[in-house]
């Protein structure tokens, strides 16, 4: 750990102050500007960023330099798009095809808007991941000859000769040693990653394990939280609590878990109603963004869950094809609390299968998914095309309100997918709810389209209001825990609100509706400096723990009146 520069710390009141000193400056008041108000009512557009990227994004991870791996499964058959160098998969157990030349992951360049085929040799069929500590993306388990695979995929470097950019999957020797299928995986402050459950699998286990006679361990909870016929336990919401332990939520129980010791600490309360939250009863869970205060003060955590299904509801579709209403509920605990209640709250319209993505400013939103019926083949109606969003009681924003965004013309249902890219656009794909690629599925045919959803922030009428960033003052972009560093930006104009916030975003690993590892800190605020007309230098302290945020790579946006800054990436170790 660096030696942490001791400066005198002015509290939150006196950067308030320090920019309303800055203010007058201008030469203007607020009452001579017509300031756009930052209301996001009914905001937010739609971009087809390509009609199709070859295969369909069941699972996506931004990377540090900006690209996203994007994959569905090996054996759906072919894909869309071909293997380059007439390369081909050879798999005597595939069910579809044994002789394979199409990709099915490919590498989504944001920058150019395109695409490279990638090559993944084992069946990646609902599988989990997270990210290292060095940026390398560590994907683990499937299906078939995937199911105890860990595969790894590094960032390309960058090199400018043309041709270059030929980095591609690798597959490690080590197996994992339990079968994982719809599992959950986390990323630890030690740099492992543990990964919880998948398909009657009652235990987790960790990658890389420690020994070579490291197991897996049983964990009761996962055996408990399985209904009968209908399991609506599967891909469990797993949340790193900043002290350390880990949040587990199964079907609509909870608990604070242990998982160096193997122990329960607490149960939480049930979630209030009927509703099932997890796969095929697939609802979304999100540690709220926090909030680090000075020093090393625990920050508060608050977990909401939102979405999923009635009981019943996956057979009632899957067996007599009766769509039922999906959850319209979501809610919040403090899981830091010692004794805490769930504040349920009602969203705008019934949804199963959608995205939670926290945003650049913290808000929430919740994107993709179905009105009725549940996750699995066949098994949805009622596209939801409207994101909502919710913007947290601990944000900048009014408390608890849900905005309903535009519409989207694509259904995205069953193995459809999201996530945020530093310039602040959320990259939508995917959507197949057939064992097969089917293009002439009615009403919602295989998916392989890209898309991008321009938040309301994003839209030009803010754009005098958005900060962009200069430079970080931090050595190779890396900061060590509790150090303090400086970023320098620009804003041309404070809007009614002149508070700035610097938040950091882990990267999530996103499927079947849960984004892991997605994580937003609001960084303890030190102080703001003039450098000239309209740049200025914002100190603030990096976490002040691996708990807190575990080490890794995380996209940086300054906040200004809601609206972010695009995002530069920060290490932090
Ligand atoms: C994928 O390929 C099939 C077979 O060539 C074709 O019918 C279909 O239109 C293609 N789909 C997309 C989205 O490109
Ligand atoms: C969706 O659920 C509502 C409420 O139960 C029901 O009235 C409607 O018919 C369902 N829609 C479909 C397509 O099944
Ligand atoms: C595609 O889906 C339709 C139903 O919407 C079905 O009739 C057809 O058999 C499916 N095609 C394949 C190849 O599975």
């Amino acid at each position: 750990m660096a030696s942490v520069i001791k400066k005198p710390m002015p509290s939150a009141a006196s950067v308030a102050t320090t920019l309303a000193l800055l203010f007058p400056l201008f030469g203007l008041s607020s009452a001579d500007l017509a300031l756009p108000t930052t209301s996001f009512f009914g905001g937010g557009r739609w971009s087809l960023l390509r009609p199709s990227i070859g295969i369909s994004a069941m699972h996506m991870q931004v990377l540090r330099d900006g690209n996203v791996v994007i994959f569905d499964r090996t054996d759906f058959g072919p894909s869309n798009l071909s293997l380059p160098g007439g390369k081909c998969r050879r798999d005597p157990a595939d069910v579809a095809l044994k002789v394979d030349c199409t990709a099915h992951s490919v590498l989504y360049d944001v920058e150019s808007n395109s695409i490279r085929p990638l090559n993944v040799q084992t069946d990646t069929w609902c599988s989990s991941g997270a990210v290292r500590p060095d940026g390398t993306l560590i994907q683990t388990g499937g299906y078939n000859d995937g199911e105890r695979k860990v595969r790894t995929f590094a960032p390309c470097v960058r090199r400018r000769r043309r041709g270059g950019n030929s980095c591609d999957w690798t597959e490690l020797k080590e197996n994992l040693v339990q079968r994982r299928w719809y599992a959950s995986n986390h990323i630890l402050p030690d740099g492992r990653v543990i990964i919880v459950g998948g398909r009657n699998v009652f235990t987790y286990e960790f990658v890389p394990k420690t020994s070579a006679k490291e197991k897996s361990f049983y964990l009761k909870f996962l055996k408990e939280t399985r209904d009968l016929t209908e399991e609506n336990n599967l891909y469990p919401f797993l949340h790193l609590l900043p002290d350390g332990n880990l949040f587990i939520f199964a079907n609509k129980r909870s608990i604070l878990f242990d998982y160096k010791k193997n122990w329960v600490i607490k149960e939480y309360p049930v979630i209030p109603g009927f509703d099932k939250r997890n796969y095929p009863s697939t609802g979304s869970s999100v540690l709220l963004p926090m909030r680090l205060g000075g020093g090393s003060k625990m920050p508060a955590a608050e977990v909401m869950i939102c979405g999923g299904s009635p009981p019943g509801a996956f057979t009632k579709s899957d067996k007599l094809r009766v769509f039922v209403e999906a959850s319209w509920s979501c809610g919040r605990l403090r899981v830091s609390d010692p004794n805490p209640e769930w504040t349920m709250e009602q969203m705008p319209m019934p949804r199963v299968m959608s995205d939670m993505m926290i945003l650049p400013n913290g808000h929430v939103l919740l994107i993709n998914g179905a009105t009725n019926g549940t996750a699995g083949w066949e098994d949805a109606r009622n596209a939801v095309y409207n994101p909502v969003l919710y913007l947290p009681p601990d944000g900048p924003g009014p408390a608890g309100r849900f905005e309903v965004l535009n519409a989207g013309r694509i259904p995205r249902m069953y193995h459809s997918s999201a996530v945020v890219v530093p310039d602040g656009r959320v990259l939508v794909g995917g959507s197949n709810p057939h064992s097969k690629y089917n293009f002439t599925a009615y009403p919602y045919p295989t998916d392989l389209s890209l898309e991008a959803f321009y938040p309301p922030y994003l839209s030009p009428q803010f754009a005098i209001l958005r900060p962009s960033i200069l430079s970080l003052e931090a050595v190779e972009q890396t900061v060590s825990y509790s150090e303090q560093f400086s970023v320098n930006f620009i804003v041309t104009m404070f809007g009614p609100s002149r508070e700035i916030s610097v938040g950091l975003l882990a990267p999530p690993f996103t499927t079947h509706s849960f984004a892991m590892n997605q994580r937003f800190l609001w960084l303890d605020v030190l102080g703001v400096v003039r450098l000239s007309s309209f740049a200025y230098s914002i100190t603030v302290a990096a976490p002040p723990s691996a708990t807190v945020a575990p080490p890794g790579y995380y996209m940086l946006f300054v906040v200004h009146s809601d609206i972010p800054s695009r995002g530069v990436w920060l290490r932090v170790r």
